[in-house]
C-alpha cells in the first residue's frame, strides 16, 4: 500500500498526490491544487502545527515519553531539573553536564528586590496568585537587557535559566503575599523542589520532609511537558512573532489559567467536596450520565485510555498521605473512579481519569489553597514551554503564526449615516 494521499479538486478535476509520513501529510498540497484553498479546522483537531522532537504522546495506548524516555521511568528515577535538561537538549545529561546545569539554575533563583518590594506590593491584598504569577513573569523580562536578543544563543540560554530558576520564587512570592506572610528568600543549598516548599511554608524553624520533596519532584516531572496543548501552543504562537521569552511565557501561563486546561484539578476538589460522601457517588454518577454536569478529572482530548500520569500521581498520593494524613476526599475519589470505570457510559466513551483527578488531592493535603493549583502546574511547565520556544526558533520551517479564516460576515455594503440606522 503506498504511503501517499491523493486529493482531487472536483471543481477542476486537478489531483495532487503527496506523501504521508508518520500519519501526517503536508497541507501545502492543497495550495498546489488551488492557492486560495484552505482547511477549516477549528481548535486544530486534525492539524499538526509543527514538527517536534520533544514529547511523544499516544492517547489510544496511554503512552507519554519525553525524548523517548517513558514517563514512568523518569518519574521513578529522575529529577525535575534533569528532565528539564532532557526537554531542552534532547538527551539526558552526563554527570558533569547535570552538575553544571543544576548549579547554573540554582545561581538564578533570586529575583530583583524591586520585583518584590515595588511590583508585588502593588497588588490588591486578595489578588489571585495565578494572576500575580502571569504578570510577574512578563515583568521579569523588563529587568534584563538581553531578554530581547532571542537570536543570540548565549542570551537565549541565560533567559531560559532565569525563567526556570525564578518560576518557583515568583510562585511562592505570590502565595506569601496573598496570605500576608513575609517573603522567604531562596535557599540555594536545597534542591529545586525543596527550595520551593521551603519558600512556601517556612515560618521559624522548618525542615522540608524528604517524602514531600520527592512527591513534589514527581509532580514537577509529570507536568513538565505535554506537547502541543493550549498553553504550549500559545507559547509558540507568541514566540513566532519573536517576542521575548518572558512575554511568551506569560502568554502561555495565561492560557494555562483557564478551567478547561490547568484549572481542572481545582474543579475536581470542589466536585469531591460537593459529593460529600461515598454513599452519594452512585447518584452523582447518574446525574453526570443524565447530562447534568461532567465528571471532572475524567476524559481527555487525546487520551482515550488511562492517562499514564494519573496512575503515577495516584501512587504519589499515598506517599504524601503518609506524611500529611489521608485527604478525606480520597475515599470518594476512589469510589468514583471504580464506579465510573465499570459503567458502560464511561467505558463506551473511553473516559478515564486524567492527570487532574488525583493531583488536587495531593496539593490540598500538602496545604496548598486551590488558588495555587494552576501555579503549581505552571512552575514545571516552564521548561516545556521554553523547550518548544527554542525548538521553534531553530526550525527553519517556522514563520510567524498566522492562520487563515473562513469569512462569514456581510458582503460589501455602503456606510449608513447614524441618523438612518
Ligand atoms: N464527564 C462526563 N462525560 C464526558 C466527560 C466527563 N468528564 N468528558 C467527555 N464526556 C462525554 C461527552 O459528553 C461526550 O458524550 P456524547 O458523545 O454523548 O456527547 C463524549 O464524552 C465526548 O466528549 P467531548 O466533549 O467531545 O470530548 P473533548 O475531547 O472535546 O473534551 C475534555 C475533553 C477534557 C474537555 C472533557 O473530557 C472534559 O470536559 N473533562 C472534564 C474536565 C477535565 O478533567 N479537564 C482536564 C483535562 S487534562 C489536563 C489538561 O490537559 O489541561
Amino acid at each position: 500500500m503506498p504511503d501517499t494521499i491523493t486529493i482531487t479538486d472536483d471543481r477542476t478535476g486537478k489531483t495532487v498526490t503527496v506523501p504521508i509520513e508518520g500519519g501526517v501529510f503536508p497541507s501545502s498540497a492543497l495550495r498546489e491544487l488551488d492557492p486560495s484553498l484552505y482547511c477549516y479546522d477549528p481548535a486544530y483537531l486534525s492539524t499538526a502545527s509543527c514538527k517536534s522532537a520533544i514529547t511523544f504522546l499516544d492517547g489510544d495506548a496511554g503512552i507519554l515519553r519525553y525524548g523517548g524516555y517513558p514517563i514512568e521511568q523518569l518519574a521513578e528515577n529522575s529529577t525535575y531539573l534533569e528532565v528539564a535538561y532532557l526537554l531542552l537538549n534532547g538527551e539526558l545529561p552526563n554527570k558533569v553536564e547535570l552538575d553544571t546545569w543544576v548549579a547554573n539554575v540554582t545561581n538564578h533563583t533570586f529575583i530583583h528586590e524591586n520585583m518584590r518590594k515595588r511590583f508585588v506590593d502593588g497588588f490588591h491584598y486578595n489578588a489571585h496568585p495565578m494572576g500575580m504569577f502571569i504578570s510577574a513573569v512578563a515583568a521579569l523580562g523588563t529587568f534584563y537587557d538581553g531578554s530581547k536578543d532571542i537570536h543570540d544563543p548565549a542570551q537565549r540560554e541565560r533567559q531560559i535559566l532565569r525563567l526556570i530558576a525564578k518560576a518557583p520564587t515568583l510562585a511562592a512570592m505570590a502565595y506569601r503575599f496573598s496570605v500576608g506572610l513575609p517573603f522567604n528568600y531562596p535557599n540555594n543549598d536545597l534542591s529545586y523542589p525543596a527550595n520551593f516548599i521551603n519558600m512556601m511554608w517556612k515560618v521559624g524553624d522548618y525542615e522540608v520532609d524528604p517524602r514531600l520533596e520527592r512527591a513534589m519532584e514527581v509532580l514537577f516531572i509529570l507536568h513538565a511537558d505535554h506537547e502541543q496543548n493550549c498553553g504550549t501552543t500559545a507559547m509558540r504562537v507568541i514566540g513566532s512573532s519573536h517576542a521575548d521569552p518572558y512575554s511568551s511565557a506569560a502568554g502561555a501561563a495565561a492560557a494555562l489559567y483557564g478551567p478547561l486546561h490547568g484549572g481542572a484539578n481545582e474543579a475536581v476538589v470542589r466536585m469531591l467536596g460537593e459529593i460529600g460522601s461515598i454513599e452519594n457517588v452512585p447518584a452523582f454518577v447518574d446525574s453526570v450520565k443524565a447530562g447534568e454536569g461532567r465528571l471532572m478529572g475524567f476524559g481527555h482530548r487525546v487520551y482515550k485510555n488511562y492517562d499514564p500520569r494519573a496512575r503515577i500521581i495516584k501512587q504519589a498520593a499515598y506517599d504524601v498521605f503518609e506524611v500529611t494524613g489521608k485527604n478525606p476526599l480520597l475515599d470518594i475519589a476512589l469510589a468514583l473512579e471504580e464506579t465510573a470505570l465499570s459503567d458502560p457510559y464511561f467505558i463506551d466513551r473511553k473516559l478515564y481519569p486524567n492527570v487532574d483527578f488525583y493531583s488536587g488531592l495531593i496539593y490540598q493535603a500538602m496545604g496548598f489553597p486551590v488558588e495555587m493549583f494552576t501555579v503549581l502546574f505552571a512552575i514545571p511547565r516552564m521548561s516545556g514551554w521554553l523547550a518548544h520556544w527554542q525548538e521553534l526558533l531553530n526550525d527553519p520551517a517556522q514563520k510567524i503564526s498566522r492562520p487563515r479564516q473562513w469569512y462569514s460576515g456581510p458582503d460589501e455594503r455602503n456606510y449608513v449615516d447614524i441618523a438612518n440606522r
